[in-house]
Order: C-alpha cells, then structure tokens, then sequence
C-alpha cells in the first residue's frame, strides 16, 4: 500500500523553472513586450518540431482555430464536422464564423471522432472536418484525409493537447490544412494563455499573420489594412516562458507515459475501462481518462477522491449536451451520441504530469481502486 499522502494533489500543475522566469524577466526588462524576438522563435522551434513550413503564434488555441476557419472562408450556410466530445471551444468556433457544427460520435476506445460515421454526416454544405487528437492521443489521420479528399473538405486538426504526438512517425497537425496548438497551464507546456497555428500553405500562413494583427498588410511599403482582422497576438513575455520550456518536452512526455503505464497496471479493469493506445501513435497523455462503470456514481467519487486528497474532474464535454447547445440544437444525445454522452457522464481525468511522482499515482490508484471496489 502506497504511503498516505499529505499534500493535495492537483488535477494539473505546469512546472515552471527558474530558468524559465529569467528569460520572462529579460523580456519585461527590454521594452519589447508584444510579438517580439520570441515570438519569432517560438515560431521556429514549432516548424522544427512539427516539420511543418509555417508557424504563427496567437493568443490562445481558440484564437487558432478561429483564424484557421476564417482563412478558409468558412461561415454562414457552412457546416463543419467535429466530434460530439470535445473541449467546447472545438464547436464553438464553427458558431462564431457562423457555420454550423455537425457533431460525430466517438470511439470509446480512443475518445476520438469515429471515422466509420464521418461520411453519413458530410452533406452539400459540409466545407471541413475538424479531427480532435482528444488528451493527446492521434486520430486516425490515414482515414480522415482519405475521407476529406473524397468530399473535397478542408481539414482542421484540433492538436489543443497533442504538442509532441505522432501518427505513424509524423508529428500531428501538418496532415490537414492546419493544425492548431494550445499552451493553456493543462497542456504539456505553458505560456499561461497561447496557442500555435501550423501550415505548410504560404497563402494560408500569409492571411493568419494579417488577421492576427488586425487586418495589417504592408502594401507598396506603406502600412494598410487589408482585412477585418483581430487582435490575437501572443506576448513576447508569453512567448519566452514558452519557448524556454520547449527543450524539455520531450522528456515531459516519457515521464507522462511512464506515469500511464502505472496507471495502466494498476487499476482495476473490471469496474473502469481505461484508454488505449493504437499501435500507430506516441500519446502525450495531457490527460489519463478513465470511464467508470455504468454502476458508479462519478461525481460521488470525484468528491471522494478530493477528500482523499486527490484532485480529479470531467474530461471534457458531450458538446451537444452542454445547455447552449441543446437550446440551439436539441439534439438527441442519448440516441446520436451515446459514446459521447458515456465519456462525459462517466469519464474521469487523473492527475499526470512532471511534478506528479510516481509514489503518488501509487497512492491515486490504490484509493480510486477501494474506492469503487
Ligand atoms: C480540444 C481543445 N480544443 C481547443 C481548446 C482551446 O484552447 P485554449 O484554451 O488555449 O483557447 C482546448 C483547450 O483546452 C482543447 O482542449
């Protein structure tokens, strides 16, 4: 038995060094507060990480897949395929370019969209598909760009929790038209609030960085506005503490699949259904989700495990069940989304990330497994 635990555990805590502050401090001190030297560099070490050509730091993973959709023209009439679980910023921001989101099922095996129901969803007015790569595991990328090619659909990969996931050996969010990153404290690496939007498109990348920027273009050498643009720009401060953390990302995410595969050996399978992991991925684990049996109250354990000590919550939602979305839609969750629904009544995120010991995720599984015994 694990020894007892004095100190809460959080369900996340970004680990931040000092060495991490110091460059923030150096860029507070130099004036230069907005879009600077680090901006441009945390461009550069996402290109070199995801082999994609292009990068643009914004401010926030929203922001990303907001501007990805506007550089595609997508809005009012347009309908976007995303899956029924998801973050909701996932759908949200097919509402905000006023399209309209056509929810997919998962798999709740992988939690992600389920590639066997994409096509009966795609109609006439469907312009894209916006794969979730859900708690830093791939979609099925083979299956979803064949799908999108056949249909003539842009592709939007939401990476908001795969910075350092591979499909087939290949970094996610360069299969699609684009690939968008969050740096929000839950992610593997933090810049507070941030996000990140890959292309390999020259056209694409040129309008992201006008639209960031509120429509600013250089025209004939003289400063223009050439666009209804915004202003989604990242901090140079922002950039720094990001970028000053990239080099460890990658033994954050070998720690984080260690920590899942104590996890995995460890809890009892008979009353949880715990994720898996096709043979074609290297997982992130940004979250370690687990769905409990049908018999189990989950938000009674959820209590339970906080006063163990232990922080834990939702994984994310069944979109079509949250309340705006059920006033606009009223879909029939229970009979069209039922993995979906499944995952956010049942679904259970645990703590995994660098400041977590391994002592402690002990400690998690042997409290949730008496817990429900
Ligand atoms: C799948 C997914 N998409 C989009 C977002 C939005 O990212 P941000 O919070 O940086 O705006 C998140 C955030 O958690 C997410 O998990």
């Amino acid at each position: 038995m694990a020894k007892i635990i004095n100190e809460f555990i959080p369900l996340a805590k970004p680990n931040i060094l000092d060495k991490d502050i110091d460059l923030v401090v150096d860029v507070l001190k130099s004036g230069m507060l907005v879009q600077g030297k680090y901006v441009n560099e945390l461009e550069k070490t996402f290109t070199e990480l995801t082999k994609a050509k292009y990068a643009s730091a914004l401010s926030n993973g929203t922001a990303t897949l907001h501007l990805a959709l506007k550089t595609l023209n997508i809005g009012i009439g347009d309908e976007v395929i995303v899956p029924a679980f998801s973050y909701v910023a996932t759908a949200n921001v097919v509402e905000l370019v006023g399209a309209k989101p056509i929810f997919v099922d998962i798999d709740l095996k992988t939690f992600n969209i389920d590639i066997t129901k994409i096509e009966e969803a795609i109609t006439s007015k469907t312009k894209a598909i916006i794969p979730v790569h859900e708690f830093g595991l791939a979609c099925d990328m083979d299956a979803i760009m064949l799908i999108a090619k056949k249909h003539h659909l842009f592709v939007i990969e939401d990476a908001a929790c795969a910075l350092g996931a591979l499909y087939k050996g290949k970094h996610v969010g360069g299969f699609g038209d684009f690939g968008s990153f969050s740096l929000h404290p839950r992610k593997a690496i933090s810049s507070g609030e941030g996000g990140v939007l890959i292309t390999n498109s020259e056209v694409y990348d040129k309008k992201i960085k006008i639209l960031r920027n509120h429509g600013t273009e250089i025209i004939n050498g003289k400063m223009d506005f050439s666009e209804f643009g915004f202003n989604y720009r990242m901090t140079d401060f922002q950039a720094a503490l990001v970028y000053s953390q990239m080099d460890r990302l990658q033994n954050s995410i070998e720690y984080k699949n260690e920590l899942a595969l104590i996890y995995h050996q460890n809890l009892n399978q008979l009353k949880l259904q715990l994720p898996s992991i096709p043979d074609f991925t290297k997982h992130t684990w940004q979250t370690y989700h687990v769905v409990l049996h049908d018999s189990i109250d989950r938000d009674l354990i959820i209590d339970k495990l906080r006063e163990h000590k232990v922080g834990v919550n939702y994984g994310a939602q069944c979109i079509p069940y949250m309340k705006v979305y059920k006033e606009k839609y009223n879909h029939d969750c229970k009979t069209l989304y039922p993995n979906a629904l499944r995952a956010y009544k049942k679904g259970l995120a645990l703590p995994i990330y660098d400041l977590v010991t391994k002592e402690q995720v002990e400690y998690i599984t042997n409290t949730l497994n008496n817990l429900i015994q």
